[in-house]
């Protein structure tokens, strides 16, 4: 059966992952977050000392590493090596090492099967960097969301500052940043827009004016490909 993928590419804090998820709940489809895996592969790797520049360590780390993922009541809790770390991989540490271990090609070789298979097995709505461009470059809809570096950083404050007390507007600002350069500027797979993506930039919207513009670019694709 061919299953209908939806890739949603685009900056940190742009809104991919509330997008994404209410998208799947909408249209009844399996919603996929590719960032927590690289998160939790850097989750790993903090966790042994590893140094991220380390790149001989890190290539026998995942040779011993399994990476998995499940979906529990709407929600998707990711393992490494069948520990549950879903609670632990959002801090704003783990968001860089991420962005840094990302830039590994043989990290994002380590994860392509596994995003390649769920999505050749289900319909899903995937959200990452490089799903429109290199993971699904066959997707169904291809849209890239984006938004100011001050309307996502202030998004992720509002998310953030309740649950991580220390956090700073000026840090979320400069982490933010910092890996917008390091996820498009690195060698493999980087940030970028797919040929036939389109771009939807949520400045100044509300999250349910989002929702209404993707939904009205999914039915017009879907349609027209009927
Ligand atoms: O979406 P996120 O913020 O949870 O992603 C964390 C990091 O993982 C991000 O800075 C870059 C990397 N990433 C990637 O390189 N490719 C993806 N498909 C998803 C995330």
């Amino acid at each position: 059966m061919k299953t209908v993928n939806i890739a949603i590419d685009g900056p940190a804090g742009a809104g991919k992952s509330s997008l994404a998820k209410a998208v799947a709940a909408k249209l009844g489809y399996t919603y996929i977050d590719t960032g927590a895996l690289y998160r939790a592969i850097a989750f790993k790797t903090l966790q042994l000392g590893i140094t991220i520049s380390d790149l001989v360590s890190i290539k026998q780390m995942l040779l011993r590493t399994t990476i998995s993922f499940r979906h529990i009541n709407g929600t998707q809790c990711v393992y490494v090596d069948g520990k549950d770390v879903t609670g632990k991989i959002r801090t704003n540490e783990i968001s860089s090492a991420a962005s840094a271990i990302s830039a590994i090609p043989d990290v994002r070789s380590f994860l392509l099967g596994l995003q390649r298979d769920i999505a050749s097995k289900e319909n899903v709505v995937m959200d990452g960097r490089d799903i429109g461009t290199v993971v699904l470059p066959n997707a169904d809809i291809k849209i890239f969301l984006t938004a100011s570096v001050e309307e996502r950083a202030k998004r992720r404050y509002e998310e953030q500052k309740n649950t991580i007390g220390s956090v700073t507007y000026e840090e979320i600002v400069s982490t933010m940043i910092t890996r917008d350069k390091n996820d498009s500027e690195r060698a493999v797979a980087p940030l970028k827009p797919a040929t036939d993506a389109i771009i939807l930039d949520n400045s100044g919207f509300e999250s349910h004016q989002t929702l209404e513009s993707a939904l009205n670019i999914i039915e017009n694709k879907l349609k027209n490909a009927l």
